[in-house]
């Protein structure tokens, strides 16, 4: 495995001598923030070494290299998820490359279901803790030494500054949000109202397929990580409408200029 995340550095070194200090992963219906980013290089995953190009309408594939104000970032548009039949080995494979660009903040963005009345569609979430619902984990098999620890400290898995300046900058912007736990699933079925019960009952604020295993791999690494849920609709049983991943991608439509500009902001002030 590390020689693969070593394949796709040096590929990535060749195309640009930009060395990002901000890693951004962007998920369903978000990924126009792209267009606030002064590009110096954007190269497909499909020329990537060990990419995987994303399968699912909504999310193109291309790293993007280039600086936000005077933040040199690498931006990941579009990932790939488990439920696409990935390994989570695979799935964190980009966010271990990123980490070994040298990134040393990873800013995780997705889309997700809101587990309570609150969490309306065009809600966003910072994410304060996840609780890993997907009976798995990306660090299972033999620790890469390189990497990390055996034996990851879980205890402040979202950066709790990056938390108080992303809060500070979506209040300057008024832009609607609470602060949460972020419950990650396997997917690709959305839950059953039972599901949607039990997250609330544990404690969950938002729930997705995806953030949880790039976290837990960017903590491995020591990477400091700061998380953002897009509340595209309530989970079932809390609205009557069935969801649709339309609905899911028309709701990152309709927000991802909102987005975009507290995301921008945000990332300059890092
Ligand atoms: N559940 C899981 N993942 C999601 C949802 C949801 O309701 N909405 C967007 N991603």
């Amino acid at each position: 495995m590390l020689h693969k995340i070593n394949d796709a550095v040096e590929f990535i070194r060749s195309k640009s001598t930009l060395q990002p200090r901000i890693g951004i992963t962007l998920g369903s219906g978000l990924s126009s923030f792209a267009e606030s980013v002064d590009v110096e290089c954007s190269i497909p995953y499909s020329d990537i070494p060990h990419f995987f190009p994303p399968s699912v309408a909504g999310h193109p594939g291309q790293l993007i290299l280039g600086n936000i104000g005077s933040n040199p970032v690498a931006i990941l548009q579009g990932r790939i998820h488990f439920y696409e039949g990935h390994s989570l080995q695979e799935v964190v494979f980009p966010t271990r490359v990123l980490g070994k660009l040298g990134v040393d903040v990873l800013v995780l963005t997705n889309a997700a279901g809101g587990l309570n009345a609150k969490m309306q569609p065009g809600h966003f979430m910072i994410i304060e803790d996840h609780l890993n619902l997907t009976g798995n984990n990306p660090l299972i098999g033999p620790n890469m030494e390189e990497l990390g620890v055996r034996f990851p400290d879980m205890s402040e898995p979202y950066d709790r500054k990056l938390i108080s300046l992303l809060e500070k900058v979506m209040i300057q912007h008024k832009v609607p949000f609470s602060k949460g736990v972020y419950c990650g699933v396997t997917g690709p079925t959305y839950e059953t109202a039972a599901e949607i019960k039990y997250m609330a009952q544990l404690g969950g604020g938002a729930v997705g397929m995806s953030t949880v295993p790039e976290t837990i791999a960017a903590k491995h690494m020591g990477l400091k990580v700061c998380g953002i849920s897009c509340v595209t609709n309530l989970g079932t049983g809390l609205s009557p409408n069935p969801i649709s991943h339309d609905e899911v991608k028309e709701i990152g439509k309709r927000v991802e200029k909102e987005f975009s500009l507290f995301l921008k902001d945000f990332v300059e002030q890092i």
